[in-house]
């Protein structure tokens, strides 16, 4: 009965949708989305829930096993412990992760992982009060600390933090940032700014290739395979118990093994975080298009998937804010 895996132009196999529930957030990270912004999408252009699982059915039907909640902030959406319940139980999902800036994660976490929710993308890009407040736009820090404690005593794992390297704003807090993980059990993902929107183009880029030849070094790490771990690598300690990603679409791309696609809220398909190429799926769920249809969709889709993204050769390109696909 299985029908052919999604296989792109490229010769990827795309098992993984990163769907955005939301494009509203409640911080402001200066790399993201710009104080005063205006621009957010209308709430009857909104996916429904109905929506949503019939889209997702349909690309777990094609072979997607993994989904990723993400915004914007996920968890402002209403009832979206809700939804992740609904996807959760969606036949052929076997990985439901979760992405989120932890200001409301002391409330939801035990419900998620109640819903089916496995693992868990918390953003952290410094322990300090202050830059916290700079850097991601509200004073924030102590909430996402009480977020994390509670995803720990859900029994989230892994947990996964990410970190953002600015150059000349935290990059002097990555070895703070390794110890506090080493010790809490928290995998570390350091990931370099990409210019995604005037914001993501004025980030403090850093080049995260000589920052991880001297964690290599200096903690004595190995390189490490991570199951699922897509555009990242990994260095760790020899026993295991410590990791740290390194998410580098600048100074090294690995856009040969992308696998994946995002869905924005609005039910408009990215097919790559670097170039513009898209399709609305929202016309057809709202027409009423069987699932054969859509499936059918979705293979057009992937096809217009491209080789990869130019941020280094044309970093002006894209326009949208990554709060509309979530990273
Ligand atoms: N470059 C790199 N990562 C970004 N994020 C947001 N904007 C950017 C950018 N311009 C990441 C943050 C957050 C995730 C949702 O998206 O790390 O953890
Ligand atoms: Fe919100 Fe995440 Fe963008 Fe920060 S990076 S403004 S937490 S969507």
């Amino acid at each position: 009965m299985s029908q052919p895996a999604l296989v792109d132009r490229f010769g990827r196999r795309i098992d993984y949708v990163r769907l955005s529930v939301t494009d509203r957030c409640d911080l402001r990270c200066s790399y993201c989305m710009p104080e005063g912004f205006k621009g957010f999408e209308e709430p009857e252009h909104w996916l429904s829930f109905d929506e949503i699982e019939r889209l997702i059915g349909a690309f777990a039907r094609l072979g997607v096993s993994h989904v990723r909640l993400t915004g914007g902030e996920p968890l402002l959406r209403r009832d979206i412990v809700g939804l992740a319940g609904r996807l959760a139980t969606l036949p052929g999902l076997d990985d439901l992760s979760l992405s989120t800036n932890a200001t409301q994660l002391e409330r939801h976490a035990g419900a998620l992982k109640a819903a089916g929710v496995t693992r868990l993308n918390v953003s952290l890009d410094s322990l300090q009060q202050a830059r916290v407040e700079k850097i991601n736009g509200r004073d924030v820090l102590d909430r996402v600390m009480r977020g994390l404690d509670a995803a720990r005593a859900a029994g989230f794992a892994p947990i996964k933090l990410n970190m953002v390297a600015l150059a000349g704003q935290n990059d002097d807090e990555i070895d703070a940032m390794v110890a506090f993980c080493m010790e809490r059990g928290f995998v570390l993902r350091l990931i370099e700014t990409m210019p995604i929107g005037e914001t993501g183009r004025n980030a403090a880029y850093l080049d995260l290739q000589p920052v991880r030849a001297r964690l290599q070094r200096q903690f004595g790490l190995v390189e490490t395979a991570q199951p699922g771990a897509g555009p990242a690598r990994y260095l760790g300690t020899p026993d295991g118990r410590f990791n740290v990603g390194f998410i580098t679409p600048i100074s090294q791309h690995f856009c040969e093994t992308c696998n994946r696609v995002r869905v924005a809220v609005d039910g408009t398909a990215y097919m790559c975080l670097g170039q513009d190429e898209k399709f609305e799926f929202r016309p057809l769920l709202r027409r009423g298009a069987s699932d054969a249809e859509l499936e059918a969709a979705i293979r057009d889709a992937i096809e217009l998937k491209p080789e990869r993204h130019e941020f280094r050769e044309a970093p002006g390109k894209i326009v949208r804010f990554m709060s509309m696909t979530g990273g």
